[in-house]
């Protein structure tokens, strides 16, 4: 029986080969254990998701399978060479990362596994039909072969990702800044949304409606601590939105002078989105409880706190009227409130002076945001203004031009930079950044999941008809399937830093223009060891930690016991490379060199070129 089974899945899966090779997301449940007193069904008794609820008309196929599986094999290389020369399985840990960047480090993981399991069938045909021989004994073993290899890479990654929970330093995170507490949410939310889909796609038929029939891939036990650490850190987070000053926004840091920058706000309307969508509950009672939630789940058996999604759009709603964006569109780092002593004397209130740095991980870590409130509320509003975003970075990469060396915000030539790339100076935080966009990037853009799917009918959103979700979504694909030249580039660019080792850099592409990266006008660069752009006087000695009184003790910043910045202050000059001094045979070698963070900016723009490349309505 098993056999035939396997056949028939493998012809069906022939049979479409040459039609399409870039499926929709659906159930692809081959590579689930057959339990001993399950019903074997050579046909599948109920619809899968995809009919069940329609799912928009694949696009005509476009990418040849030699090309995704190109793209397959770099994406696991470089996930290969970060998990296996960075993460230590004894620690549970990359001992080499500071706990944000582990936490981001997580986050890549869990998205990665999720592209791969994603896409399971489409490898798998494209494996197949290199070796068909057309003997069905022969495609029966590759097949079972090919499934058990699968899950097994599968099955790998997660079981380090499992580890990294008790590897991750959650007590020192408690004592750090807002924004380190939300990485953490963000990352266990995403290992729960992995682990979903892959009991979605591979073993659960979530549409059964014979609780006996279900079947759940043995990774969803996580999904109890994902969620309470996840819960817990939402809630300790969620104490840094203050209204006292500039009529809301989060606060960067309880330890420093009122800071409220862009990542800060962007990851707590990103997090609170995502616990409204995917949270699942949590009903482990340390070191608090949570507030129990009197209405009973929704039809998809999930919480929805209604508190969640209305932090969400306040925190959308403050930041988007807040002014934080520059002349190019770009969001800048953050406001100062002019004046402010102590809360006893607190200036203006208001926000008033902008640091105008611009990072790539600004620009990113919304997107991720404004989709989850697209699917939340509906209204299109939202990806209207991610798409307008998004297209301001493309626009301050130099993009279409791909031929200049000519500093254009944000990069050159169409690859992103972060001004801190071509000098090599960036710090550890600056080197996790580009892989941050990116990550975000795919997120705003990535197919529907049938966890979504239901959350829509739960919603009673299905009904909507040509005007409802559906349309939104397909206009949502064809705008951000135009991206896919750009991500090409930027996948490209970054796979020529690859070393001998594997190694991926942090200056992508292949310019010589070194430190020709001048920082914005009023800037400084709070993430790279204090660098200061022209007319930036203002706000010198701003940022300090709370209780100092002089303003330009930048020396008594209090970071590095509440953020881990390491060096602040003893950075080396901004300008101190020049051709002259240095004669680099790679350029990637300079300051902190190929890292585990650097490795992780490698791993995320390869995996967002897989998923353009593998989802039908991007492709
Ligand atoms: C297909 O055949 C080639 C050459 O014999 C071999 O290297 C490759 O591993 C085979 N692929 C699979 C999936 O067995
Ligand atoms: C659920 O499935 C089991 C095993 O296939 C079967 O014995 C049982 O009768 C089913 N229950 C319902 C309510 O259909
Ligand atoms: C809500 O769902 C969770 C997780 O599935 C479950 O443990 C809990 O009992 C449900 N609560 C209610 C009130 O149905
Ligand atoms: C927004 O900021 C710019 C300078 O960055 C300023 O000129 C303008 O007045 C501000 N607009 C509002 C509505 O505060
Ligand atoms: C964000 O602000 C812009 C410009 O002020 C406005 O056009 C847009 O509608 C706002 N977005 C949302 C979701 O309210
Ligand atoms: C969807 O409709 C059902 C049946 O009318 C109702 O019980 C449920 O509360 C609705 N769900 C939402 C989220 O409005
Ligand atoms: C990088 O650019 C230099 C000079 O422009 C060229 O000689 C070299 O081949 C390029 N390397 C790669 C890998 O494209």
């Amino acid at each position: 029986m098993r056999a035939l089974l396997v056949i028939h899945r493998l012809l069906c899966l022939l049979a479409v080969f040459s039609e399409t090779n870039a499926l929709a997301l659906r159930s692809q449940d081959v590579l689930a254990p057959l339990s001993p007193n399950a019903q074997i069904r050579l046909e599948d008794s109920t619809d899968p998701p995809s009919k069940q609820l329609p799912l928009p008309a694949p696009e005509k196929p476009s990418e040849p399978i030699g090309s995704i599986s190109r793209t397959y094999n770099d994406l696991l290389d470089a996930l290969n060479v970060m998990q296996d020369d960075y993460f230590q399985l004894w620690q549970g840990t990359w001992p080499t990362s500071i706990d944000w960047t582990a936490a981001v480090l997580g986050t890549h993981v869990s998205a990665t596994l999720s592209s791969l399991t994603s896409t399971a069938g489409d490898v798998l045909s494209n494996l197949l039909s290199e070796n068909a021989s057309g003997n069905h004994k022969e495609l029966e073993d590759i097949t079972e072969q090919y499934s058990l290899g699968f899950e097994n890479l599968i099955n790998h990654y997660f079981d380090q990702t499992s580890a990294f929970y008790f590897g991750e330093d959650a007590f020192a995170v408690r004592n750090q800044a807002f924004d380190d507490m939300l990485w953490v949410v963000l990352g266990w939310l995403e290992n729960i949304k992995f682990q979903v889909l892959h009991s979605d796609l591979h073993y659960d038929d979530p549409f059964s409606p014979n609780e006996t029939t279900k079947r759940l891939w043995h990774g969803t036990q996580f999904q109890s601590p994902a969620a309470h650490r996840a819960r817990v850190f939402y809630g300790l987070a969620s104490g840094g939105w203050d209204v006292s000053l500039c009529n809301g926004g989060m606060i960067w840091s309880p330890y420093l002078t009122p800071y409220k920058n862009a990542i800060t706000n962007e990851l707590y309307i990103a997090a609170s989105i995502g616990m409204y969508l995917y949270f699942p509950g949590d009903f482990i009672d340390s070191p608090f409880m949570g507030t129990t939630l009197d209405d009973e789940n929704w039809s998809d058996g999930y919480p929805h706190d209604p508190t969640h999604l209305q932090a969400a759009i306040e925190g959308y709603s403050w930041l988007n009227a807040s002014n934080m964006t520059g002349a190019n569109g770009l969001y800048g780092d953050g406001f100062h409130i002019s004046g402010w002593k102590s809360a006893d004397d607190p200036g203006t209130r208001k926000c008033d002076v902008l640091n105008t740095m611009v990072y790539t991980y600004n620009q990113g870590v919304i997107l991720s945001g404004l989709r989850g409130l697209w699917l939340a509320t509906g209204l299109q509003q939202y990806l209207s203004d991610g798409h307008r975003l998004v297209n301001d970075v493309l626009l301050a990469t130099g993009w279409p031009d791909k031929g200049s060396q000519q500093w254009e915000g944000l990069g050159r030539g169409g690859v992103l930079e972060d001004a801190c790339d071509s000098s090599g100076s960036c710090s550890q935080n600056g080197q996790t950044f580009k892989g941050i966009f990116f990550h975000h990037l795919a997120e705003f853009c990535r197919d529907i999941r049938p966890q979504e799917l239901r959350f829509l009918a739960s919603a009673n959103r299905t009904g909507d008809g040509e005007d409802g979700w559906q349309y939104v979504y397909e206009w949502h694909q064809a705008r951000c399937r135009t991206y896919r030249p750009w991500i090409e580039h930027n996948a490209n660019a970054a796979l020529l830093t690859k070393n001998g080792d594997g190694k991926i850099g942090e200056w992508w592409g292949n310019t010589t223009a070194t430190d020709v990266s001048p920082l914005p006008q009023g800037a400084i660069d709070y993430q790279n060891y204090g660098a200061q752009g022209e007319d930036s006087e203002a706000l010198t000695g701003l940022l300090r930690s709370r209780g100092s009184k002089g303003p330009s003790e930048d020396e008594t910043l209090g970071l590095d016991s509440t953020r881990q910045l390491q060096g602040w202050g003893t950075a080396p000059e901004r300008s101190g490379f020049t051709e002259r001094d240095y004669a680099p045979n790679d350029y990637n070698d300079r300051g902190r060199g190929r890292t585990v963070e650097t490795q992780s900016g490698g791993v995320a723009v390869l995996r967002a070129l897989y998923q353009w490349k593998t989802t039908s309505s991007l492709a």
